[in-house]
């Protein structure tokens, strides 16, 4: 069969070759691959991989044979394969926890191209509430930069991107972007949440833009520039303000298991269809768990509800970080909010 594989050489970085059909373990399911989806790592960082090895990690396509072992989705199903080593080939032997069943109405290319980029996207959006917040993408016109968008956006947050150029705009505002800016100095905002794909002098802008309690998060060094904080920037008063590295690997009840976009069935399968619903701009009302608090409380915001049904559609979060969150859309005090909600 044909599939794309690591070439070092000039006419590299990738090139067709025929390869062994792949033999899935008991474990394992074949699938047809339709479509492949693309990320910055695999042509920027080609060099970690050895010569003739299949390349890529994301596509999409059909099951061809289920896992012998009788879990994961059956034969004819649609899926995404994600973060799956080895994948830009035309069939491959995948683990159902790499694959993800595509929901009727979703096109298979749209899907191939969810993987790396959505899924960093949502770990590092799901951290904390984001209604009512200030978030800033930086590297927005990229792959994980639209994504975030998209998801900040539905989780009810004002959301700012950045792009290098203003070409680089074209669809933002379109996915949920308040405000598309090609220079950080152009905004007096101070961010709650900063994801940032870009590195270089940006991080030390994207720092010192940032409001109290707020993290700015370093997912990705697209410039290669590297960052210098001048001197007593990392110094203040406050509530304090972090930087993270990009380090949610959790698999969590309500997570995203390790290396996958997510399983293809059990408990997980309504989650992923949500978030693949979601991410692709598809009925964002039904939203993983921890966005569904911020929707139901923009739900109240703009309905009106009262407060009994809202904390009756919450069900999940901790009071703190939802009372946060009612002030800022009501314009009352953490301590109000509690006491109505306990009426
Ligand atoms: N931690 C993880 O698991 C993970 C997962 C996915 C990606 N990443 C990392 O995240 C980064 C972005 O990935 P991606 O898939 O979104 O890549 P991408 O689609 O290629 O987008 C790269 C973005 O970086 C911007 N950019 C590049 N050089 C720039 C510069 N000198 N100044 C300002 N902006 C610049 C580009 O903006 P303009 O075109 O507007 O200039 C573009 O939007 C990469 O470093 C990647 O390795 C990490």
């Amino acid at each position: 069969m044909r599939a794309l594989v690591v070439d070092h050489s000039d006419a590299g970085p990738i090139r067709f070759a025929d390869v062994d059909e792949p033999v899935p373990s008991a474990g394992e399911a074949l699938v047809e691959i339709r479509h492949i989806g693309l990320n910055f790592g695999e042509l920027n960082y080609v060099h970690q991989w050895p010569a003739g090895a299949v390349h890529g990690h994301d596509a999409a396509g059909v099951v061809v044979r289920a896992a012998s072992d009788g879990l994961g989705p059956p034969a004819g199903t649609r899926v995404a394969v994600g973060m799956a080593p080895h994948a830009w080939a035309e069939r491959v032997a995948v683990s159902p926890a790499s694959l993800g069943t595509v929901p009727e109405g979703v096109d298979l290319a749209d899907a191939a191209a969810l993987g790396i980029a959505g899924v960093t996207a949502f770990r590092v959006l799901r951290k904390r509430s984001l209604l009512a917040r200030n978030v800033l993408v930086t590297g927005a016109s990229g792959g994980v930069g639209h994504f975030a968008v998209q998801l900040a956006a539905l989780a009810g947050a004002r959301v700012t991107a950045l792009v290098g150029s203003p070409e680089r705009a074209a669809g933002l505002r379109e996915l949920g972007a308040d405000r598309v800016l090609t220079d950080l100095a152009e905004t007096g905002n101070r961010f709650d949440l900063v994801l940032d794909t870009v590195g270089g002098p940006l991080v030390a802008q994207a720092w010192s833009s940032l409001a109290e309690g707020g993290t700015l998060h370093l997912v990705g060094y697209s410039s290669g520039q590297d960052t210098t904080f001048p001197s007593g920037a990392l110094f203040g008063f406050g509530e304090p303000r972090s930087i993270a590295t990009y380090g949610d690997r959790s698999g969590t009840a309500r997570g995203v298991p390790r290396h996958c976009v997510a399983p293809c069935h059990g408990r997980e399968t309504s989650s992923l269809s949500r978030r693949f619903r979601s991410a692709l701009g598809q009925t964002p009302g039904a939203y993983v768990t921890q966005w569904r608090i911020d929707l139901a409380s923009v739900r109240l915001r703009d309905t009106d509800e009262s407060v009994e049904s809202i904390s009756g559609a919450v069900g999940y979060g901790s009071p703190h970080a939802f009372s946060r969150a009612f002030r800022r859309v009501r314009g009352t005090a953490p301590g109000e909010y509690r006491s109505l909600l306990r009426k």
